[in-house]
Protein backbone atom coordinates (compact mmCIF):
# COMPACT_ATOMS: atom_id res chain seq x y z
CA UNK A 1 0.00 0.00 0.00
CA UNK A 2 0.83 3.54 -0.75
CA UNK A 3 2.40 5.27 1.95
CA UNK A 4 -0.49 8.82 1.59
CA UNK A 5 -3.14 5.91 0.90
CA UNK A 6 -2.20 4.44 4.26
CA UNK A 7 -2.15 7.91 6.13
CA UNK A 8 -5.50 8.91 4.70
CA UNK A 9 -7.36 6.08 5.20
CA UNK A 10 -6.05 5.09 8.65
CA UNK A 11 -8.65 4.87 11.55
CA UNK A 12 -8.32 4.08 14.90
CA UNK A 13 -9.69 0.03 15.24
CA UNK A 14 -11.64 -0.67 18.24
CA UNK A 15 -12.65 -4.10 17.35
CA UNK A 16 -10.27 -6.55 16.78
CA UNK A 17 -10.70 -10.69 15.43
CA UNK A 18 -9.01 -12.17 18.49
CA UNK A 19 -5.98 -13.81 17.19
CA UNK A 20 -2.25 -13.86 16.72
CA UNK A 21 0.28 -12.13 14.45
CA UNK A 22 3.53 -13.45 13.19
CA UNK A 23 6.58 -12.60 15.03
CA UNK A 24 7.96 -11.19 11.95
CA UNK A 25 5.01 -8.82 11.29
CA UNK A 26 5.53 -8.00 14.95
CA UNK A 27 9.68 -6.96 14.19
CA UNK A 28 8.18 -5.15 11.14
CA UNK A 29 5.84 -2.67 12.95
CA UNK A 30 8.91 -2.17 15.57
CA UNK A 31 11.34 -1.56 13.04
CA UNK A 32 9.13 1.31 11.57
CA UNK A 33 9.03 2.55 15.03
CA UNK A 34 12.29 2.95 15.65
CA UNK A 35 12.64 4.36 12.24
CA UNK A 36 10.85 7.50 13.26
CA UNK A 37 12.60 11.24 13.61
CA UNK A 38 14.03 11.78 17.26
CA UNK A 39 15.75 14.62 18.73
CA UNK A 40 19.74 14.41 18.22
CA UNK A 41 18.71 10.82 16.92
CA UNK A 42 18.49 10.21 20.73
CA UNK A 43 16.33 7.53 20.42
CA UNK A 44 14.79 7.47 24.29
CA UNK A 45 12.48 5.32 23.87
CA UNK A 46 12.00 1.42 24.34
CA UNK A 47 8.88 -0.83 23.95
CA UNK A 48 7.14 -3.61 25.53
CA UNK A 49 5.63 -6.39 23.19
CA UNK A 50 3.19 -7.82 24.91
CA UNK A 51 1.30 -11.24 23.77
CA UNK A 52 1.01 -12.69 26.91
CA UNK A 53 -2.93 -12.96 27.46
CA UNK A 54 -2.83 -13.32 31.22
CA UNK A 55 -0.61 -9.99 31.60
CA UNK A 56 -2.37 -8.57 28.55
CA UNK A 57 -5.67 -9.20 30.49
CA UNK A 58 -4.34 -7.89 33.91
CA UNK A 59 -3.54 -4.84 32.01
CA UNK A 60 -7.13 -4.10 30.75
CA UNK A 61 -8.45 -5.12 33.94
CA UNK A 62 -6.32 -2.98 36.06
CA UNK A 63 -5.22 -0.04 34.38
CA UNK A 64 -7.32 0.48 31.48
CA UNK A 65 -10.78 -0.91 31.09
CA UNK A 66 -11.02 -0.52 27.77
CA UNK A 67 -12.56 -4.06 27.17
CA UNK A 68 -11.53 -4.57 23.01
CA UNK A 69 -7.57 -4.41 23.51
CA UNK A 70 -7.76 -7.93 25.26
CA UNK A 71 -8.60 -9.13 21.60
CA UNK A 72 -6.07 -7.33 20.05
CA UNK A 73 -2.83 -9.88 19.17
CA UNK A 74 -0.53 -7.66 21.00
CA UNK A 75 -0.12 -4.43 22.88
CA UNK A 76 2.37 -2.44 22.45
CA UNK A 77 3.89 0.10 25.45
CA UNK A 78 5.60 2.92 24.13
CA UNK A 79 8.16 4.28 26.13
CA UNK A 80 10.29 7.38 26.90
CA UNK A 81 12.91 8.19 29.39
CA UNK A 82 11.88 11.16 31.54
CA UNK A 83 11.76 14.50 31.25
CA UNK A 84 10.95 15.03 27.65
CA UNK A 85 11.13 12.47 25.50
CA UNK A 86 7.21 12.16 25.07
CA UNK A 87 7.62 13.63 21.59
CA UNK A 88 9.96 11.26 19.86
CA UNK A 89 7.56 8.36 21.04
CA UNK A 90 4.82 9.97 19.61
CA UNK A 91 6.56 9.81 16.32
CA UNK A 92 7.44 6.54 16.52
CA UNK A 93 3.65 5.65 17.70
CA UNK A 94 2.22 7.17 14.29
CA UNK A 95 4.71 4.72 12.60
CA UNK A 96 3.79 1.76 14.31
CA UNK A 97 0.44 2.30 13.08
CA UNK A 98 0.83 3.63 10.05
CA UNK A 99 2.85 0.44 9.36
CA UNK A 100 0.18 -1.60 11.29
CA UNK A 101 -2.27 -0.66 8.40
CA UNK A 102 -0.02 -0.81 5.30
CA UNK A 103 0.11 -4.65 6.84
CA UNK A 104 -3.65 -4.63 6.88
CA UNK A 105 -4.03 -4.65 10.52
CA UNK A 106 -5.83 -2.19 12.85
CA UNK A 107 -4.99 0.12 15.75
CA UNK A 108 -5.71 2.59 18.57
CA UNK A 109 -3.77 5.12 20.25
CA UNK A 110 -4.50 4.13 24.17
CA UNK A 111 -3.89 7.04 26.08
CA UNK A 112 -6.28 6.59 29.21
CA UNK A 113 -4.89 4.23 31.23
CA UNK A 114 -3.31 4.60 35.22
CA UNK A 115 -0.13 5.40 34.70
CA UNK A 116 1.24 3.55 38.18
CA UNK A 117 -0.91 -0.14 37.51
CA UNK A 118 0.43 -0.02 33.93
CA UNK A 119 4.28 0.87 34.84
CA UNK A 120 4.23 -1.74 37.54
CA UNK A 121 2.41 -4.60 35.89
CA UNK A 122 4.81 -4.36 32.58
CA UNK A 123 8.24 -3.58 35.38
CA UNK A 124 8.76 -0.26 34.00
CA UNK A 125 11.12 2.23 35.77
CA UNK A 126 10.21 5.16 37.46
CA UNK A 127 12.23 6.97 35.50
CA UNK A 128 10.26 6.12 32.67
CA UNK A 129 7.17 6.88 31.33
CA UNK A 130 4.37 4.96 28.82
CA UNK A 131 3.64 7.32 26.44
CA UNK A 132 0.79 5.12 25.27
CA UNK A 133 -1.03 1.43 24.81
CA UNK A 134 -0.91 0.70 21.15
CA UNK A 135 -3.34 -2.62 20.51
CA UNK A 136 -2.78 -4.29 16.95
CA UNK A 137 -4.61 -6.72 15.69
CA UNK A 138 -6.85 -8.04 12.66
CA UNK A 139 -9.39 -5.61 12.16
CA UNK A 140 -13.26 -7.37 12.98
CA UNK A 141 -15.20 -4.44 11.92
CA UNK A 142 -13.87 -1.22 9.85
CA UNK A 143 -15.57 2.18 11.48
CA UNK A 144 -16.19 4.85 9.38
CA UNK A 145 -13.55 6.88 9.34
CA UNK A 146 -14.22 10.31 11.79
CA UNK A 147 -14.44 13.00 9.63
CA UNK A 148 -11.67 16.36 9.69
CA UNK A 149 -11.52 19.97 9.65
CA UNK A 150 -11.62 21.08 6.52
CA UNK A 151 -8.05 22.73 4.98
CA UNK A 152 -9.94 25.97 4.96
CA UNK A 153 -10.50 25.99 8.89
CA UNK A 154 -7.02 24.78 9.97
CA UNK A 155 -4.66 26.29 7.43
CA UNK A 156 -3.26 29.78 6.57
CA UNK A 157 -1.01 30.61 3.15
CA UNK A 158 1.02 34.06 4.07
C1 LIG B 1 -3.20 11.49 22.44
C2 LIG B 1 -4.31 10.54 22.04
C3 LIG B 1 -5.00 9.85 23.02
C4 LIG B 1 -5.99 8.91 22.67
N1 LIG B 1 -6.56 8.13 23.64
C5 LIG B 1 -7.48 7.19 23.29
C6 LIG B 1 -8.00 6.29 24.26
O1 LIG B 1 -7.63 6.29 25.43
N2 LIG B 1 -8.92 5.39 23.86
C7 LIG B 1 -9.35 5.31 22.57
O2 LIG B 1 -10.19 4.45 22.28
N3 LIG B 1 -8.84 6.13 21.60
C8 LIG B 1 -7.92 7.05 21.93
N4 LIG B 1 -7.35 7.86 20.96
C9 LIG B 1 -7.79 7.75 19.56
C10 LIG B 1 -8.60 8.98 19.13
O3 LIG B 1 -9.87 8.95 19.73
C11 LIG B 1 -8.71 8.99 17.59
O4 LIG B 1 -7.42 9.03 17.02
C12 LIG B 1 -9.52 10.17 17.09
O5 LIG B 1 -10.86 10.08 17.51
C13 LIG B 1 -9.50 10.27 15.56
O6 LIG B 1 -9.97 9.06 15.00
P1 LIG B 1 -9.10 8.19 13.99
O7 LIG B 1 -7.85 7.74 14.71
O8 LIG B 1 -10.00 7.02 13.67
O9 LIG B 1 -8.78 9.02 12.80
C14 LIG B 1 -6.34 8.75 21.30
C15 LIG B 1 -5.63 9.46 20.31
C16 LIG B 1 -4.61 10.33 20.67
C17 LIG B 1 -3.83 11.02 19.59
Amino acid sequence: MELYQAIIERRSIRNFKPSELPKDTILKLLTAAINAPSANNRQNWRFIVVTNKALKNKLVEEACEQQFIKDAAVVFAMICTVPGYEIDVALAAENLMLAAWGEGLGSCWIKSFNQEVAKKLLEVGNEEKIVCLIPVGEIAELPEKPARKPLEEVVTFK
